[in-house]
């Protein structure tokens, strides 16, 4: 249990926040034993602010409980929740595989130093360039994702002249997970993967025992994301093993690896109620293992591609509060120095955060403020309601906690707005881990 001292992270965010933050003798927000408020004037706002030993639990976490099933489960981190350099190196350390979806992604990891054959490679639009780079530096994984990727990567493996590629096929398994619909991927009408019902996955199988190029190890689906109802992936389970069955028969080789993505949800909110790693795992082996029995299928294999719910919640976006603006009768606004453009959740999802001051975490949320971004954009809202103190004043530090996925990753320059730095913290020490983007570096892209 927390101690409580006479500082304390207030009861309802303890969950969104990583497990280090705590509330330090100078009534501030500490994370990874740095004073966030100290954090913010050094190196400035906005900006994201990971813990480091949380990011490393958390990959172990996962990796642990994927390697205790009784089917024995592969962990790929999905980077497009959040890529840099230090982020892979670390996933790395702590033996994860990596997911890439671009040509950038990709090269990301390999600038790293990420092991090539730990890597899988996605998209549902590749190009013959990220296909090339792909091969050329021999990742461990292709997810093929339509009948002309097959042609493509056919060509490009013999142009090289290199060993065939271990592939996995991307279904379309027609489960309409419980999530927005934005982050939905897995029912039917998806532009991702190769519909089962349709019978274009089957196909896409038997065409691609035709190759002698393509080494095709297993199935890939992925139903969507921040996700806390298990019962799709279950679903999900079923039509991906009865379709590996059959698949082998058809390809004439047991198609056992089966990857069921990522998606497990985070708390944003203190409603949210996230379900534990290892209750994904237990419940992917025990329905994979049933199942297989059922169908046939050989010794399965699993793997999943989690981003979110390794990165999420140990990331916190700082900002400063600037112009509050009172429209009598109507709604008061609370502006602070980013937005739109370091997080897009809100207006692609209508995504919900808590909120609190940094500098006094545990003043009372006595009302309730429309918090705005500093963008020409009327959507530029971060929350519709966020609850703060009734006397916020410029120049306090606003925190956006479980900010880490799809944060940073999503960030853009609109208004020619730089995107923010980040820093991984620990034990008291703070690292820049990506620099702020200055005007020189827009300006650096402008002939
Ligand atoms: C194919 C695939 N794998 C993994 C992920 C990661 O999902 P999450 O961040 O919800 O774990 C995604 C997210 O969109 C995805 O499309």
């Amino acid at each position: 249990m927390r101690m409580l001292n006479s500082l304390s992270i207030p009861p309802h965010l303890v969950e969104v926040l990583p497990p280090s933050a705590t509330v330090n003798e100078g009534g501030h927000l500490e994370i990874g034993g740095c004073d966030t408020v100290a954090l913010a004037e050094e190196f400035g706002t906005p900006i994201f602010v990971y813990d480091e030993s949380f990011l490393r639990a958390r990959c172990r976490e996962y990796k642990e409980a994927f390697a205790s099933q009784a089917v024995p489960g592969t962990v790929y981190y999905a980077s497009k929740a959040f890529s840099s350099i230090g982020m892979l190196q670390l996933a790395a350390q702590e033996g994860l595989c990596v997911d890439v979806s671009t040509e950038g992604e990709l090269g990301v990891a390999l600038r790293s130093g990420f092991p090539a054959e730990r890597i899988l490679l996605h998209g549902n639009n590749k190009s013959d360039a990220e296909l090339d780079l792909a091969v050329g530096a021999g990742v461990g994984r292709i997810v093929i994702d339509s009948f002309d990727e097959i042609d493509r990567l056919h060509d490009l493996v013999r142009q090289r002249d290199a060993a065939p590629v271990a592939c996995l096929v991307r279904i379309t398994p027609g489960v309409d997970a419980k999530t927005h619909r934005y982050i939905r991927t897995g029912q039917e009408d998806s532009k991702f993967g190769l519909g089962v019902r349709n019978g274009q996955a089957l196909a896409a199988v038997k065409y691609l025992a035709t190759f002698d190029t393509i080494d095709l190890q297993g199935l890939h689906c992925h139903i969507g994301s921040q996700l806390f109802d298990l019962a799709g992936f279950r679903e999900a389970v079923d039509v991906v093993v009865d379709l590996a069955a059959e698949a082998s028969t058809a390809y004439g080789a047991p198609l056992h690896e089966l990857n069921f993505g990522g998606g497990l949800g985070i708390a944003y909110t203190r409603d949210d109620k996230p379900v534990a790693v290892g209750v994904l795992a237990r419940l992917l082996s025990e329905e994979i293992l049933a199942r297989a029995e059922v169908a046939g299928l050989q010794a399965p294999r699993m793997a999943v591609e989690p981003g979110r719910s390794i990165v999420g919640r140990a990331g916190v976006t700082l900002y400063s509060v600037g112009v509050i603006k009172e429209l009598p009768g109507v709604a008061k606004y609370v502006a602070v120095d980013g937005g739109l453009s370091d997080n897009m959740r809100t207006a692609l999802y209508q995504s919900e955060y808590e909120t609190f001051l940094a500098n006094r975490p545990e003043a009372e949320l006595d009302s309730s403020a429309r918090l705005a971004g500093k963008h020409c954009e009327t959507g530029d809202v971060l929350l519709e309601n966020a609850a703060l103190p009734s006397d916020v004043r410029a120049g306090e530090i606003l925190v956006t906690p479980a900010t880490g996925a799809y944060g940073y990753a999503m960030a853009n320059n609109y208004n020619m707005v730089g995107r923010p730095a980040v820093l991984f913290v620990q034990e008291g020490t703070a690292r820049v881990v990506i620099r702020r983007e200055t005007l020189d570096d827009l300006v650096s892209l402008m002939e």
